[in-house]
């Protein structure tokens, strides 16, 4: 598919999510990556004009940091007292979502403080385009599994004892592996067999120096679903 049409859907997604669920007053979630900006942009856009009010924001990454400073979205701290670590609804990307509405994310490394936001919030929403539909979890996109840089050779044992393959996330324009912005190492993981992703979650977090996976099967989401005819499919919460 063009690239111009993919990124048309991702506003699409983004634009149909804030414009059903963000009410002004809320404290709101906002996620990371390609398809999350757009809903970001779009809360920018909706207070610029007035329309919203009173959002209190939390910047799950430094790039949402950065366009919430760009739009002027106030963004707290979730320890702050504007938000005592309560959210009224979080809005992200995902890069699988299953027939559950179960996600694998963490492509851009923010999975950590992702799940920290849709796990504080009443509702969690996720914008994707449809390429972003598997039938499977990990079919098309690894597990990144955030790790202290202590535990690289340890946990990549384990992994492989789990029954999968790991690889160190490599960053693009620095020599070396992805530093996260907790400053730990991702390792990628694709399971040789199916698994269950939802105790998969449970069981890769109990390993020592693991930090948080991207398996996010606990917090079900409204999926809003870009299709290449223009149209937004809504998945709602089951
Ligand atoms: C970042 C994420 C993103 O939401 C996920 O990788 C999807 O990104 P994109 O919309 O750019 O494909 O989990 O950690």
């Amino acid at each position: 598919m063009e690239q111009d049409t993919i990124n048309l859907m991702k506003i699409a997604a983004g634009k149909a999510a804030v414009d059903s669920m963000v009410k002004s007053g809320m404290k709101l979630g906002l996620g990371t990556g390609s398809t999350a900006i757009h809903a970001v942009r779009r809360v920018g856009e909706l207070i610029t004009q007035g329309a919203l009010r009173d959002i209190c924001a939390f910047a799950t990454s430094f790039q949402t940091e950065i366009e919430c400073e760009k739009l002027n979205i106030p963004f707290f701290t979730l320890n702050s007292k504007e938000l005592s670590a309560g959210l009224d609804l979080t809005i992200d990307g995902a890069d699988e979502v299953d027939p559950l509405s179960r996600l694998i994310k963490g492509g851009g490394g923010a999975h950590l403080i992702e799940k920290l936001a849709a796990y504080a919030s009443s509702a969690f929403a996720i914008t994707i385009d449809e390429s972003k539909l598997t039938e499977r979890l990990g079919n098309g996109f690894p597990v990144p599994v955030e790790v202290i840089p202590e535990a690289r050779v340890q946990v990549t044992k384990t992994l492989d004892k789990l029954g999968a393959d790991v690889i160190l996330r490599e960053a693009l324009r620095k020599a070396g592996p992805v530093i996260t912005e907790h400053g730990n190492i991702i390792l990628d993981v694709r399971f040789r067999e199916p698994i269950d992703p939802s105790l998969m979650e449970t069981e890769l977090n109990q390993i020592p120096g693991v930090v948080e996976n991207g398996f996010f099967t606990r917090k079900v989401p409204v999926v809003f679903i870009a299709c290449s005819n223009g149209t937004v499919e809504t998945r709602p919460a089951v």
